[in-house]
């Protein structure tokens, strides 16, 4: 037998094999149990020892060539099959990703916040209190009277009329609910959801405000005036905002004011918020001795903040959950 006729013929099978699995047939008809090189290194067994030691280095040569090819090429194809893999997987890092669609604060929200990082800064904290009031908190402890309009259906949602239980019409009941728990002297504010039977394009039956309320010894308008400017120049981001105090009636304060403010760009004057020196009947209600203790309060409407700074004119998109007017607002508020 021609070993290296045997050889040649092999080695041209193991590059000619194109995958792993023609690969192990080369293997098995050379290497395996019945072949061709296995059975002829059996022929050596038959052989005489001169003629085992002429041929049998030859013939594991031969062994030794085969497998070596063998394992060579395996190693060829694994790397090959791994760089067609590669190729076809590969992730194109420089393609541009994809657009993610972002959330954005309502621009209310944002208006509480900003509200209430000014106010901090002047040293009130945040109180709170319940939606569902009842008509003492709402009205008779804030100095209104019996038939006060305020206190009518048309107003009020009432949810039992008879047991007084009603929606807050307005934050100041939680200046009752502060100052009932606690002693002077104190700062506050309250940020949150109103209600009043009211529905137009600058109405909602459901609005928001924010209430201010500051009692110490000495309180007087002075301190008033000067927190107004300081929250509305903070507010509109100006050095100042033209103000005036217009005397108005409030049940809870006396003297009581209404202030309108030109905002920047507006020609007219326009109404934000009710303000005034607590009444010494409310302090009194509250267990506070108005002899020692003054205060002044002030309310204001967040849409009609919120409005005045962005520009706009219809309070109904602010709760109509469209996204292209909260993507909009959310952005610039
Ligand atoms: N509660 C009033 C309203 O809803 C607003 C208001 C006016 C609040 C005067 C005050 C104030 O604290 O002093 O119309």
């Amino acid at each position: 037998m021609d070993v290296l006729a045997l050889q040649e013929r092999i080695l041209a099978e193991v590059s000619a094999a194109g995958d792993a699995g023609a690969l192990e047939a080369v293997r098995v008809a050379a290497l395996g149990k019945k072949g061709s090189v296995t059975e002829a290194l059996k022929r050596l067994g038959g052989m005489t020892p001169e003629e085992r030691r002429e041929r049998g280095p030859a013939l594991n040569a031969l062994k030794a060539a085969v497998a070596g090819a063998i394992e060579s090429r395996r190693g060829a194809l694994e790397a090959a099959a791994l760089d067609a893999r590669l190729a076809t997987e590969a992730v194109d890092v420089t393609l541009p990703i994809r657009p993610e669609r972002r959330g954005h604060i309502h621009p209310l929200t944002r208006t509480m916040e900003n509200i209430a990082a000014i106010f901090g800064g002047m040293g009130f904290s945040r109180a709170e209190g319940p939606d569902v009031e009842d008509d003492w908190h709402n009205f008779t402890a804030l100095n209104f009277p019996p038939d006060h309009p305020a206190r009518e259906m048309q107003d009020t949602f009432f949810l039992d009329k008879a047991a007084g239980r009603l929606l807050r019409t307005h934050t100041s009941p939680v200046q009752i609910r502060h100052m009932q728990e606690r002693q002077p002297p104190f700062r506050v504010i309250s940020l949150g959801r109103t209600y009043r039977c009211d529905s137009d394009a600058t109405h909602s039956p459901m609005f928001h405000q924010v209430e201010a309320l500051y009692v110490d010894k000495g309180v007087h308008m002075g301190h008033l005036k000067g927190c107004l400017a300081r929250f509305l120049a903070a507010y509109f981001g100006v050095e100042e905002v033209p103000m005036r105090l217009r005397p108005s009636f409030f049940p809870f304060v006396e003297p009581g004011a209404e202030v309108d403010i030109r905002v920047p760009g507006a020609d007219r004057w326009l109404e934000v918020l009710g303000c005034g020196m607590v009444h010494p009947n409310v302090l009194k209600n509250c267990g506070i001795d108005p002899d020692q203790w003054q205060g002044f309060a002030l309310g204001a409407g967040l849409e009609r903040l919120t409005m005045l700074k962005l520009g706009i004119s219809d309070l109904r998109p602010m709760f109509a959950s469209d996204p292209r007017w909260l993507a909009h607002y959310g952005e610039v508020a």
